[in-house]
């Protein structure tokens, strides 16, 4: 008789946000006279329609693909070189960050990215992560095998390192010791959950240890749209020597509204070389041309526009709005007496929960009362326990709702 692969067995509970959901789902149908006044600000999915320059890239597309002489089958399995050479260019190169076109792999989203990206990595490699966490970065090693046995009281996997993100360090990791014998260190900013920036100095300590180290960051900067201070780098590129330890990756979902359309992005320098001299850049190629068949064309005109002048200026103006709602959902709070952080360079605001609430307890206290829906924090790891995300891509109306309900609790 077959077996199913036991790595899977290890998972303890649903991925967080189909857990999220199934909650709301379970509540609408318990109290349906209340299900329309939900306010749903926990997974962070955008709202506002996809920009006109995007629609029109996507028409134009589509139009292609309706003739003979312009019809596109399937996509170069690493993208198409049109938008491989246009992200380099604009994502990187103005900003002082050396990344070439080739090292530019165009995928289905930065979900997919940063589950699959572990692959190319030995079965034995240890991971240490940010806690809290976005939690497909240890749930894909835990699918791989790589995390060891799981804690249920502490919530710890035993072959995983840990790096506190609290209020004493600002909600940012210090580096792993230095005899912490990590092969992939996951780092996000502007991070997810937690809203917490990183400065030039400090991302740059990360890189001079990987290197020193012998360890690959895995950079997740799904966020980097968000950052409006300018002393904040959005790559980890602009750190001298993260070529030789770093893969970036990154996403159209929140800065352009891509997370119905789907469209992301890995880099991988061909100078990050394991132990041996393998090329990382060269195993994720082999293994996105046997996985992968390339993004839809049409997603990738639409995403080449993402970058055109009207492009920039109508995402931009994008993210003022969803700014706007961080605004009024962390001033509202805080007026409210509540301790809240992030939300200025990132679009999630992190809130303490009341003293003697769990973040689940906080979590079915705001749904069961006033019909605001967060995620949880410690759905992204023990360290998460006691706080709470808010996310501000929600329409305007559901900022200033959600925030004068919990005011009035
Ligand atoms: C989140 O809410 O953390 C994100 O929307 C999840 C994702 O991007 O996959």
């Amino acid at each position: 008789m077959f077996k199913a692969n036991e790595n899977y067995l290890k998972l303890p509970g649903n991925y967080l946000f189909s857990m999220v959901a199934s909650k709301i789902d379970a509540y609408g149908k318990q109290n349906p006279d209340k299900a329309a006044r939900i306010v749903r600000l926990g997974i962070g999915d955008v709202t506002q329609p996809l920009a006109p320059s995007i629609v029109s890239a996507l028409h134009g597309a589509v139009d292609e693909m309706a003739s003979a002489g312009t019809f596109r089958g399937y996509a170069p399995d690493l993208g198409y070189d049109f938008l491989r050479e246009t992200i380099a260019r604009e994502d990187f190169a103005t900003r002082g960050a050396t990344v070439h076109p080739d090292e530019v792999f165009v995928s289905d989203g930065a979900k997919s990215d940063s589950a699959n990206i572990q692959e190319i990595f030995s079965s034995d490699a240890r991971i240490a992560v940010c806690d809290p966490v976005y939690p497909v970065y240890v749930d894909s090693n835990v699918m791989a095998g790589r995390t060891g046995t799981y804690d249920q009281k502490t919530g710890l996997w035993s072959n995983v390192v840990y790096m506190p993100c609290t209020q004493e360090n600002g909600f940012v990791a210090d580096l792993p010791a230095a005899d912490a014998n990590v092969s992939i260190i996951y780092l996000c900013f502007p991070n997810n959950p937690t809203g917490a920036v990183i400065d030039r100095a400090r991302l740059q300590a990360w890189v001079d240890y990987a290197n020193e180290h012998g360890a690959v960051i895995v950079y997740d900067a799904a966020y980097e749209a968000y950052i409006s201070d300018p002393a904040l780098p959005h790559s980890i590129y602009e750190c001298d020597g993260a070529r030789t330890c770093a893969i970036e990756i990154r996403s159209f979902s929140k800065n352009a509204g891509f997370t119905g359309t789907r469209l992301g992005y890995t880099v991988v320098p061909r100078d990050l070389k394991d132990a041996d001299g393998t090329s990382l850049r060269d195993l994720w190629a082999r293994r996105h041309g046997t996985k992968f068949n390339g993004a839809p064309y049409i997603v990738q005109r639409a995403g080449e526009a993402v970058y055109s002048e009207e492009g920039k200026r109508e995402t931009r103006e994008q993210i003022s709005f969803y700014m706007e709602n961080a605004r009024i959902i962390l001033d509202g709070l805080r007026s409210a007496g509540y301790e809240v952080s992030g939300g200025v360079n990132a679009p999630y605001i992190w809130l303490k929960v009341p003293d003697g609430m769990t973040s689940w307890g906080f979590f079915d206290h705001l749904l069961e009362s006033v019909q605001v829906v967060g995620t949880p924090g410690s759905g992204f790891g023990p360290s998460g326990e006691g706080y709470f995300r808010l996310t501000a891509f929600g329409s305007r109306e559901s900022a200033l709702e959600a925030v004068s309900r919990i005011k009035a609790l």
